[in-house]
């Protein structure tokens, strides 16, 4: 069983205790419309995409814990898929945006996460990526609990993550949002360059 599997039952406590939610950054850094189909990649419990489904047509949260997925299917308003992100069952071009808050640096294959929301985005589709940053005294303090309580993750900083996305063709922006977090903002162009 993963960590998540068995954080699962109490995920939700410490994240609203700690103030890690961020569902009105998402909903404004994407200009979300009732007619968006979204996907909320790495979605956990499903508590942000319960928070988003009211200003869309369609949420889904796409996780590969199963307990994790389980929270999220006591919210009627949002849909839920078990997979791992790097390789989803969505058809191309399907949804209107993407979002991946504090879980890029748990799913560690960053090229292959990014090649799979260009894939999967529309034409024009917005992508919003919350994730921590490890410079400074917090930022290293994260790095420390995740590497030593949850697995190896794999940091991302700000200008790669800029980087990352306009090698598939998502071009955006990041910047610093707290004192241990960063927000990338994308859109995806219309061609691939690759
Ligand atoms: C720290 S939680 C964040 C959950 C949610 N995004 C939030 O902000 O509360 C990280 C999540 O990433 C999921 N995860 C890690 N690697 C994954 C992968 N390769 N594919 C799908 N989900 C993954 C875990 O199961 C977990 O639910």
């Amino acid at each position: 069983m993963s960590f998540f599997d068995n954080v699962a039952p109490v995920y939700d406590l410490g994240m609203s205790a700690l103030g890690m939610y961020k569902h009105q950054l998402i909903i404004e850094s994407l200009e979300l419309k009732k007619s968006d189909v979204v996907l909320d990649l790495a979605g956990g419990t499903g508590f942000i995409a319960s928070r988003i489904a009211p200003f869309v047509k369609k949420v889904v949260v796409a996780d590969m814990s199963k307990k994790m997925l389980q929270k999220a299917s006591r919210y009627s308003t949002i849909e839920t898929c078990y997979t791992d992100a790097v390789k989803t069952p969505f058809d191309d071009n399907y949804f209107d945006a993407v979002y991946c808050t504090d879980a890029l640096h748990h799913i560690k294959r960053h090229n292959e996460a990014a090649a799979e929301i260009y894939r999967i985005l529309k034409p024009n589709g917005r992508i919003a990526v919350i994730d921590f940053k490890t410079t400074g005294f917090f930022g290293k303090a994260i790095k420390w609990v995740e590497h030593t309580f949850v697995d190896d993750s794999v940091f991302i900083s700000p200008t790669e993550i800029v980087q990352l996305f306009a090698a598939y063709n998502i071009i955006g922006s990041a910047k610093s949002i707290s004192r241990m977090e960063f927000l990338f903002k994308g859109v995806k162009m219309e061609k691939n360059k690759k």
